[in-house]
């Protein structure tokens, strides 16, 4: 299957530079809020979609197990050493569009700050929902093109691009916002019950950040996002939704899945080997790469 490009990470200091030296502890502590507000109190096993250098996988702390997937493995390697080796993560080097697993594997599943990357988002939507199980909740997030700045932006004359039109914008290669309208569609379309929206980081002002107290602004954000359900004018929003019920769930012995021809695969490591098709795939340095066309390894 011909997929769209992959937004490349490797060797990116997208954790230190954005998160920890951004100045953004305010979305961040948006984000908590939001997350502590969607996840269930409990579930099994959780797929964490573009989990980077797993700045969120600690706050999912209602799963017994969580598997980190993400493109870049040294996104993956920033995780491992924040994370640990444990029988409670693992950690996977994978195309969204490509995954490595049988369908019906997890009953949860994360993918935050993540589908701004993907150029045909309904076909990773689609990936994802193969390995839910039915009921699987699926917690989504987006960048919301309809946001107030670029609605004032767009009135202004300062920006070319409807904020009110339902086609993604590419404001960087590679880089989308979305219409609130354009997302609840595609998972409509897939069957997601749509159980909650909340909207995050309203106040995502250099000035407002400064004069007041990220704890506060965070408080004020939560109380604003209350209002998602309703409307979408931040621009982060969060979606809490539900698999439906059609399809199976996994055997509990299977798991991996070529991401090349979608054989069932058996965990060997350091090298697994599809019977059908051929491809190897290595586990290495505790993650495994089923990468299909891996890039250079960033020294
Ligand atoms: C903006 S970062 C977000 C990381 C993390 N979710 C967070 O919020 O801190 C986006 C992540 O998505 C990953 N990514 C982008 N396209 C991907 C794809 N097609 N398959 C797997 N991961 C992908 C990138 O490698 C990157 O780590």
């Amino acid at each position: 299957m011909q997929t769209p490009p992959v937004c490349n990470y490797e060797g990116s200091d997208y954790q230190t530079s954005f998160w920890e030296k951004g100045g953004r502890a305010y979305e961040d502590a948006c984000e908590v809020i939001a997350l502590r507000r969607m996840l269930p109190a409990h579930g099994q096993h959780l797929l964490e979609l573009g989990a980077g250098a797993g700045r969120n996988t600690p706050r999912y702390t209602g799963y017994d197990k969580i598997t980190l997937l993400d493109y870049s493995r040294t996104q993956l390697e920033q995780a491992r050493a924040r994370l640990g080796d444990s029988p409670r993560y693992r950690y996977i080097a994978a195309d969204i569009y490509h995954l490595p697993f049988v369908p019906g594997v997890f009953d949860g599943a994360t993918m935050i700050r993540t589908l701004h990357h993907m150029k045909d988002a309904p076909l990773a939507l689609a990936q994802v929902k193969q390995v839910l199980q039915p009921g699987a909740t699926f917690i989504l997030e987006y960048a919301n093109k309809r946001n107030v700045k670029s609605i004032l932006r767009y009135w202004l004359g300062r920006q070319k691009w409807s904020p009110f039109t339902a086609e993604p914008v590419e404001y960087l290669e590679l880089n989308f916002d979305f219409h609130p309208r354009a997302v609840r569609q595609w998972l409509k379309e897939l069957n997601f019950t749509l159980l909650r929206t909340l909207t995050v980081s309203h106040f995502r002002m250099g000035l407002l950040k400064k004069l007041i107290p990220t704890k506060v602004l965070a408080w004020m954000d939560g109380a604003a996002a209350l209002t998602g359900n309703w409307w979408q004018l931040s621009p982060s929003v969060f979606m809490l939704t539900r698999r439906d019920a059609q399809g199976s769930q996994a055997a509990p012995d299977a798991f991996f899945a070529c991401p090349a021809c979608g054989e069932p695969l058996k965990d060997t490591p350091p090298l697994l080997k599809c019977s059908k098709c051929g491809h190897h795939y290595p586990f290495k340095d505790g993650i495994y790469d089923f990468r299909l066309n891996p890039p250079a390894e960033v020294k």
